[in-house]
């Protein structure tokens, strides 16, 4: 088996949440460059607009839906957006997300439930209606969930974040146990400390200094430094694959886990 057949995506659909911006955008620029058709779910529009110019000048197929993941008919939208511009979604990365520091002791309610309700349950909520609409149609394909090392681990400042990612993780694998006979595969990818808006000035801080000298690799990650476990789980590479995490972040975990 050739590996361009092996990972490729034509034919596919995906629908990419949180694609404004850092991993997501990336990611949906590979799965466009790799033959999916891409719907880019967000909440500004520009940003998206962007991108989807983007993908359209290097030759690819995007659409885009303005869309918070906390809010469910919203997200019921963008799918039905992907499906009557290109079928059934059968490639679903359940993405967006927050981080909002606070020590355990300190965090509101407000940081706690908008961690929560973005992390988590909007994860959870896209990534079952990803999987019931596969199911309607009949369909196969892969949910890729975005959890972090920060759900395998703790660290201080943080708790809201590492406790979401963790339910992340298990969110992934309670829908992988219950879809695995339909064809549907859940993963998710645990990356490390990878440059993004989300955490680019934290990263050039002191603190960001430190942790970037615990990273075994000694360096932090890129986005395309998840292409690989991205494609593996998107495509048929990895039909026999589910309910697993995998992690990506130059053998940090090793050091906190
Ligand atoms: N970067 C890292 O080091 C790292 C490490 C481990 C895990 N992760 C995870 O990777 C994912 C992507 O993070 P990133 O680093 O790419 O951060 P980012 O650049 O800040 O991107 C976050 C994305 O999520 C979207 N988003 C946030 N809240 C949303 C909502 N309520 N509804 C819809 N979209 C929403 C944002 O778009 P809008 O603001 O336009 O809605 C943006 O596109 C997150 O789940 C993050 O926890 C990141």
């Amino acid at each position: 088996m050739l590996a361009s057949e092996l990972f490729t995506l034509k034919n596919r659909v995906a629908l990419i949440t949180g694609a404004s911006s850092g991993l997501g955008a990336h990611l949906a620029e590979v799965a466009a460059e790799n033959g999916a058709k891409v719907m880019l779910v967000a909440r500004r529009r520009e940003k998206l607009e962007e991108l989807q110019a983007n993908i359209d000048k290097a030759g690819g197929i995007a659409a885009i839906t303005v869309a918070d993941v906390t809010d469910r008919a919203a997200m019921a939208r963008a799918f039905d957006a992907a499906e009557k511009l290109f079928g059934t979604v059968d490639l679903c990365v359940a993405n967006a997300g927050i981080v909002r520091s606070a020590k355990a002791v300190d965090t509101t309610e407000e940081i706690w439930r908008e961690t929560m309700a973005t992390n988590l349950d909007g994860v959870f909520f896209t990534a079952q209606e990803a999987a019931n609409r596969m199911l309607a149609a009949k369909k196969p394909g892969s949910i890729i969930t975005i959890a972090s090392v920060a759900g395998l681990s703790v660290e201080r400042g943080v708790g809201a974040y590492n406790v979401s990612k963790a339910g992340v993780v298990q969110a992934t694998k309670v829908l992988a146990l219950e879809l695995a006979r339909k064809n549907i595969r859940v993963n998710a990818i645990a990356p490390g400390y990878t440059a993004t808006d989300l955490n680019r000035e934290f990263l050039d801080s002191e603190k960001g200094k430190r942790i970037r000298e615990q990273i075994p690799t000694g360096r932090f990650g890129e986005p395309g430094d998840l292409d690989g476990a991205f494609l593996l789980l998107a495509s048929n590479a990895s039909q026999w694959i589910t309910g697993t995490t995998i992690v990506v972040d130059g053998g940090h975990l090793m050091t906190i886990g």
